[in-house]
């Protein structure tokens, strides 16, 4: 008991002196891992990291586990040992009959009989996972759960600290950047994926994933190409996974040399991987492949001013699809009048109406603004035909202070409807000041300033097929929120 105490302690100082040392973060990782499974005398460990959407598993270090064993394939954080993710120390005794394990037969074929699971909690949230495996049949101390417990705590202070490094080594080249002149603005890689890069352009290309709000993981799994007898000679990682589309991405220059062998290595990967889908891509391809996939091709004289894609074109379209579903649910066997106020509706409204399935009749209303003492708002275009006796069906671009619409709501009101509901693709509490329903909402947003579909800043930005952040230093927001 007191030898293990003292490997435990010392194996906790090492912890210590590898997170004060300056290593890069795969390499701190790497041996973090090496400490841990040498003190609780085990044949490997690694240490895994949730994405932002808290939907995948990415390996961040590893030790004593082969490379095949560590690039099994994306971890889907739902199937892999969820009640890690929801905070408990979870252990496996025999791995491949274990129906928790999501790779019960790589862990046959590689002799992993034991698991053991420690969340990786960064204040109260599980952000990650310390694994740890062993060939033989065992059990864990309380000794060792102990110092897995403590150990797994220092991983999340470390990863904390390497998100701060990159926070302020964002800001340190946006300062660089503000005193060069018309740089375009530059996309940042998610800072909660501390991910090391092994070539500029993949770092380049995980930025415009994020920008696109495509979930991505990096080099997620190897794929064993040639053997010699039962060893593995030839294997291809591939450098992205993209799951939404279900794609690896492998990416290339122009470098005709390269090319061939990625080629021959891609060719090869699709004969014996037939149902994987796999593509090789130069950055102009990507472009393309984006537009494909209804993210929109975005030129770069467009991106100015936008920080980042709050919702995609893609994922607003499944939303108003919904949205649609419900509404055409609501008011099953009835007849509704879809009621805008211009100009900001009109992507919403416009694909919103061809979703609905039960009869819809279409009005506008255009208003202005005056601000004299206090705002006034005045209706400069009102509606074609009644609405009296009828379903009015209000819809909005975004709901802010909630003024606009509490004025046209008491307008439409006096009409005496049959029904008056409130449909918002956006809503955005933090400002509100007049207390109105909303009865079917798009996305909540927090307090910032959203430009696309249909939302402008000075008029402009309507056209964008996605919504994006104003950045913050693109001209004051006041003015914007006079342009209805
Ligand atoms: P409210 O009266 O303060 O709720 O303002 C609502 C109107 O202001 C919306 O219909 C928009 O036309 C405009 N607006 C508010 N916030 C934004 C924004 O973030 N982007 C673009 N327009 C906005
Ligand atoms: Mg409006």
């Amino acid at each position: 008991m007191t030898t293990s105490r003292g490997r435990h302690y010392t194996g906790l100082q090492q912890i210590a002196v590898i997170a004060n040392s300056g290593l890069t973060f795969r390499r701190t990782y790497n041996a973090i891992a090496r400490t841990v499974a040498k003190a609780t005398d085990m044949n490997g460990c690694r240490i895994l990291l949730l994405d932002s959407k808290k939907e995948y598993l990415t390996t961040v270090g590893a030790y004593g586990l082969s490379d095949l064993y560590i690039r099994k394939g994306p971890l889907d954080a739902r199937k892999s040992l969820p009640e890690v993710l929801a905070g408990n120390i979870v252990v496996v005794t025999h791995a491949p009959t274990d129906e928790r394990v999501q790779h019960p037969e790589v862990a046959k074929s590689q002799n992993v009989l034991f698991i053991a699971g420690i969340p990786v909690i960064l204040g109260e949230d599980t952000i990650g996972e310390l694994r740890i495996y062993s060939k033989e049949s065992r059990e864990l101390t309380e000794v060792e759960k102990d110092f897995l417990k403590a150990s797994a705590n220092l991983c999340a202070v470390l990863l904390d600290r390497a998100q701060l490094a990159q926070f302020r080594d964002r800001i340190d080249k946006s300062r660089a950047k503000a005193t060069e002149v018309s740089t375009p603005p530059r996309i940042a890689v998610n800072p909660l994926k501390p991910t090391e890069f092994a070539h500029e352009s993949e770092a380049e290309f995980a930025g415009l994933l994020d920008f696109y709000q495509i979930e991505w993981l990096y080099e997620p799994r190897s794929f064993p190409l040639a053997w010699n007898g039962a060893k593995i000679s030839q294997m291809f990682t591939p450098d992205f996974y993209l799951p939404e589309l279900d794609m690896y991405v492998e990416l290339t220059t122009m470098k005709q040399d390269l090319i061939t062998l990625k080629n021959r290595k891609v060719r090869r990967l699709r004969e014996q991987y037939p149902d994987i889908n796999i593509r090789l891509l130069t950055k102009k391809d990507f472009m393309k492949l984006l537009a494909k996939y209804g993210y929109g091709s975005m030129g770069e004289a467009k991106v100015e001013g936008v920080g980042r894609v709050l919702y995609s074109h893609t994922q607003i379209q499944r939303r108003v699809r919904a949205i649609a579903r419900k509404i055409s649910r609501d008011y099953a066997g009835e007849r509704i009048v879809v009621i805008g106020v211009l100009k900001g509706m009109m992507c919403f409204m416009s694909d919103l109406m061809q979703y609905i399935s039960i009869p819809v009749r279409v009005d506008y209303m255009d208003i202005s603004h005056y601000s004299g003492d206090g705002e006034v708002v005045k209706i400069t275009r009102d509606l074609d035909s009644p609405i009296g006796g009828q379903h009015v069906l209000m819809v909005e671009d975004i709901v802010d202070t909630g003024m606009t619409l509490n004025y046209v709501l008491a307008h439409l009101a006096a009409h005496k409807p049959a029904s008056l509901r409130v449909c918002s693709l956006l809503d955005r509490k933090a400002r509100r000041l007049a207390n109105v329903k909303l009865n079917y909402v798009g996305f909540e947003i927090p307090d910032i300033f959203v430009v696309g579909y249909g939302l402008d800043y000075k008029g402009e930005y309507r056209n964008l097929p996605f919504i994006g952040e104003l950045r913050q230093d693109w001209g004051g927001h006041s003015q914007a929120r006079l342009t209805a």
